[in-house]
């Protein structure tokens, strides 16, 4: 098998450096794509995996795997090991008090419909208001809006200005008693701003009102301490963090999720079952019924402790600077331009050329082995505040390098030539 070693003894080696020597841990980046050598630059729809996630799947697989949490054989108890180490590697990554705060989901998607239908149902009632953004994922909309729509309660939302950056005053005005709950994106995935969470949820929680973060974007890209931002909820996917799909976290102040009902029932969410009556399992796992992504959940493990070791200081300051960088370099052409210009941004480029669809840059792009998303990126009301159909969006990981940036911006180029 081959592992992944990460040398982090090189005192010689930069971090810039040491991160471009990573790349190498993903074999699918060795690829030829149209003959081209791949650039992948859709790493906001999902990122690619080192060879350590895959080996770790592998010999899960071959070696351990096994139903947790119902067996007394060696197998299983191997498994509920393997998966429970798990919870304990994600509690430290997010830095939150317990394991029991740290719920396993699908993804952030089902993170977002867990607080949604069932700290929104017992807690939304008519007339009131749940707060979002207007640069939210539709995860992070429509639960609200079902909630909203079942409840007689109002769905209210944060304007933003023409860079793409929330209106703090705004939000402030927005915030009555009528609010139950707040729920923000932490870094836009159509137009990567970084949004001012820890004064947004000081600001709500002064006014007594939760807030969910969603994470998803964030937490490749930076350090998430989910004690120093003191949100009550913070969500993310395993798959856009370098490890499998199927797996995601929900983490939840434990005295919040403590009072919330289930979302889902059925086995390993109860203690006890009668046909009179059901009481239900201990946190975390009254929120998790069903055998779970229990191979996800492993790769999930491996894949944050990789990320942990490449350090996500150095991989911030890394994309800081590639991220500066492609936009120099694509704004320099003619026709382009930049959808969302923040001051405060993490890895997402999304841009237009005057007169030419989005769709038809990204299957030129492809061509040359550029893989980019293109499209609403499931924020259509991002697009509508920009009044376009869609952007084509270059999104990046600490294994994409300035050379990506240059194939990139020539394969532009070569679109505006093509298509006039
Ligand atoms: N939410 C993912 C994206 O932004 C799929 O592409």
């Amino acid at each position: 098998m081959i592992e992944a070693t990460l040398n982090t003894a090189q005192p010689q080696v930069d971090g810039k450096a040491r991160l471009e020597l990573c790349r190498h841990h993903f074999p699918l980046l060795r690829q030829r794509v149209n003959g081209k050598p791949l650039v992948y630059l859709d790493n906001a729809a999902t990122s690619q995996k080192p060879q350590v996630v895959i080996d770790t799947i592998m010999r899960y697989y071959m070696e351990e795997n096994s139903n947790i949490h119902r067996g007394v054989h060696y197998l299983s108890e191997k498994a509920t090991e393997a998966y429970e180490g798990v919870r304990a590697t994600v509690r430290q990554f997010l830095n939150a008090g317990d394991t029991r705060e740290i719920i396993f989901v699908r993804g952030t998607t089902e993170a977002i419909n867990l607080v949604a239908h069932s700290y929104g149902r017992v807690h939304v009632g008519k007339d009131d208001e749940v707060l979002i953004s207007a640069m939210e994922h539709h995860s992070n909309i429509v639960p609200w809006q079902i909630v909203c729509e079942e409840r007689g309660a109002r769905l209210r939302v944060i304007p933003m200005n023409d860079a793409g950056e929330l209106l703090v005053e705004e939000y402030e005005k927005l915030l009555t008693p009528r609010t139950k709950i707040v729920g923000l994106a932490h870094v836009s995935n159509a137009l990567g701003t970084v949004n001012p969470v820890k004064t947004m949820v000081a600001m709500a929680h002064a006014r007594g009102i939760p807030v969910l973060l969603d994470g998803a974007q964030a937490v490749p890209h930076m350090r998430v301490d989910v004690r120093d931002l003191d949100c009550d909820f913070y969500a993310f996917s395993g798959h856009k963090v370098f490890g499998p799909t199927g797996i995601g976290v929900l983490y939840g102040r434990e005295s919040l999720l403590n009072a919330m009902p289930p979302y889902q029932s059925g086995g390993d969410m109860i203690k006890w079952v009668t046909f009179e009556k059901t009481v239900y399992n201990d946190l975390p796992y009254k929120f998790e019924a069903g055998t779970p992504s229990i191979a996800g959940g492993v790769g999930l493990g491996a894949a944050i402790e990789y990320l942990t070791k490449l350090d996500l200081d150095a991989i911030g300051l890394y994309e800081h600077d590639l991220l500066q960088y492609a936009t120099a370099r694509l704004s320099a052409v003619p026709r382009v331009r930049i959808v969302g210009t923040a001051r405060e941004k993490a890895a997402v480029l999304s841009f237009t050329v005057e007169g030419i669809h989005p769709h038809d840059i990204g299957t030129i792009l492809d061509l040359e082995g550029v893989a980019i998303r293109t499209g609403h990126h499931c924020a259509q009301p991002v697009m509508q505040r920009f009044g376009i159909p869609a952007t084509a969006r270059a999104s990046f990981a600490f294994y994409n390098t300035k050379e990506d940036v240059d194939v990139l911006v020539k394969s532009v180029e070569k679109v505006i030539e093509v298509l006039g």
